[in-house]
């Protein structure tokens, strides 16, 4: 699909389908008024009846019969003027797409115009929303020719000022890269299982690391016994998948110490000998999407030349019952030294992720942010609308929610006070890998904090929302892609700080 800005009047826009924006409670703006004025008024009698009310999100399909140039005509609403967000602006072209798409329409044509006074970020936001609202996962659809064929191939972002179209320029550019990545990790999501096995998220990892200026160290079983990465390997025991510990490094930021990011990639969570009941279990192929994630930041990192020293961390396993499998009552010894008691080998995300961390640490970075699909209680708690948040660094965390704003992808913090800790002794080890019922999202998190030494840190468990069972505005059902957008704010942010 082709983004492409132009300067010029929407009415004279030939394109088999045309997008206005419409404020809630307002008379529609300069352009949209002079397309209301051709169409005799059209939108403002609609809106006069009660047809159509610009509530964010809400479209409506037009047919202007040659009185503007374009054949079809949406109307998308904003919402109120004062309530109005990137994240909504995104949310109403994602919609605007995909009802053009189904109505036929190949290629489009968007009033960028009258959206507030950041021209650039708009435009970024409007190709962020559309791309992601059209995404569709049709690898698997043997028979969808129909489907592929009814793709939208070009999307112009008109303005009248043609002043704007630099900053526009760069804007869409900086969404194509943001969109791509993002489709990249929900691709990677929605795969089966079978077909995303840690050897080939590692080969995935090197030919985006070839694409982009990225190394990729990957460290097989050996490795990792020799690195002591006991609780990593405990998790991989039952499996016949050889385990993976992908490190992905991207250096453009001169001396600066490294920002390490670590994901949890589970490529099937089977739950082990603690095995998972089988409904709902085919879910689970998204338990690797914290390190897709990771590795979408990665690349948007590289493809946006961002200022900073990365390194990117999947562990990468299944977690498989077996006749080798860990066992509830194993003490497995991670690569910190500390002992860990296994009461439950579906606390599994945990596992993989104290020796990621202890391996982050050797980078001596700057800060750690890991992310995971690590509880299910975190949907008790927050429901499918927030990533839970805990961490040990308050301008840290401020940074992260600060970015999940920006991007809609939201985050709400949960403590770490020290009473929690009590909940994980072990009276045999160091600690133990359950907490009990309560605060499940706290006591997996009190855990891991175990392993970030004196690193400033925070967790972000995605369990979820990382895979959507209902439709939203520019998130079809399946793999959602979340994080990637708010690791790359946060990186964004973080390169124009320092
Ligand atoms: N991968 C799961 C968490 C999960 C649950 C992800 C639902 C996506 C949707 C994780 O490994 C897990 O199984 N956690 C257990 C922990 C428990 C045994 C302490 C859970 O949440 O039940
Ligand atoms: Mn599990
Ligand atoms: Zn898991």
């Amino acid at each position: 699909m082709k983004i492409i800005i132009a300067a010029g009047k929407l009415e004279q826009q030939k394109a088999d389908g045309a997008i206005i924006f419409l404020f809630e409670g307002e008379k529609p703006g300069k352009v949209a008024g002079r397309v209301d004025l051709a169409l005799g008024s059209m939108i403002t009698k609609l809106v006069k009846r009660g047809e159509y009310t610009a509530k964010p999100g809400a479209v409506h399909v037009l047919y202007p019969e040659a009185r503007i140039a374009a054949e079809r005509l949406v109307l998308a609403g904003l919402g109120k003027r004062s309530e109005f967000t990137l994240n909504r602006l995104r949310q109403a072209a994602g919609k605007a797409a995909q009802i053009l798409r189904s109505a036929g329409a190949q290629d489009i044509v968007i009033d960028a115009d009258g959206l507030g006074q950041d021209a650039e970020a708009s435009a970024q936001a409007l190709t962020e929303g559309s791309i992601l609202g059209l995404y569709r996962f049709l690898k698997y659809k043997t028979n969808d020719t129909n489907n592929r064929n009814k793709d939208i191939r070009k999307i112009v972002l008109l303005t009248e000022t043609p002043a704007l179209v630099k900053a526009m320029q760069k804007g869409a550019r900086t969404g194509e890269v943001i969109a791509g990545s993002t489709a990249m990790v929900r691709d990677m999501v929605n795969h089966p299982p079978k077909d995303m096995t840690p050897s080939i998220i590692a080969a995935q990892a090197k030919a985006i690391a070839k694409q982009f200026r990225l190394t990729v160290k990957v460290l097989e079983r050996k490795q990792m016994e020799k690195l002591g990465m006991g609780a990593l390997l405990g998790v991989a025991s039952g499996s016949a998948q050889p385990p993976k510990f992908i490190i992905v490094e991207y250096r453009r930021g001169g001396k600066k110490p490294f920002i390490a990011l670590v994901g949890k990639t589970i490529t099937f969570d089977s739950g082990g000998i603690s095995i998972k009941p089988g409904e709902g279990m085919d879910k689970m192929k998204d338990d690797m999407a914290g390190g897709a994630a990771v590795l979408g930041a990665m690349r948007t990192a590289a493809a946006l030349d961002l200022p900073l020293n990365i390194v990117g961390l999947l562990p990468a396993t299944e977690n498989m019952p077996g006749g080798r499998a860990y066992k509830p009552g194993d003490v497995l010894r991670t690569m910190s030294g500390q002992t860990i008691e296994i009461l439950n080998t579906d606390a599994e995300g945990r596992l993989i992720l104290s020796d990621a961390l202890s391996y982050a640490c050797t980078y001596k970075p700057a800060v750690i942010v890991d992310i995971a699909t690590l509880t299910g209680a975190c949907g008790v708690a927050l429901g499918n609308e927030a990533i839970g948040m805990l961490g040990t660094d308050d301008r840290l965390k401020k940074s992260i929610r600060e970015a999940g704003e920006q991007t809609g992808e939201r985050v709400w913090e949960m403590p770490l006070w020290a009473e929690y800790f009590d909940l994980i002794k072990s009276d045999i080890a160091d600690m133990k890998n359950t907490g009990g019922r309560g605060g499940g999202v706290i006591t997996a998190a009190a855990l891991l904090s175990k392993f970030v030494q004196k690193y400033p840190w925070v967790h972000l468990d995605i369990a979820a929302v990382a895979f959507t069972a209902k439709e939203r505005p520019y998130t079809p059902i399946g793999a959602t892609g979340i994080g990637m957008r708010l690791l790359t704010q946060f990186l964004r942010d973080y390169g124009k700080k320092k």
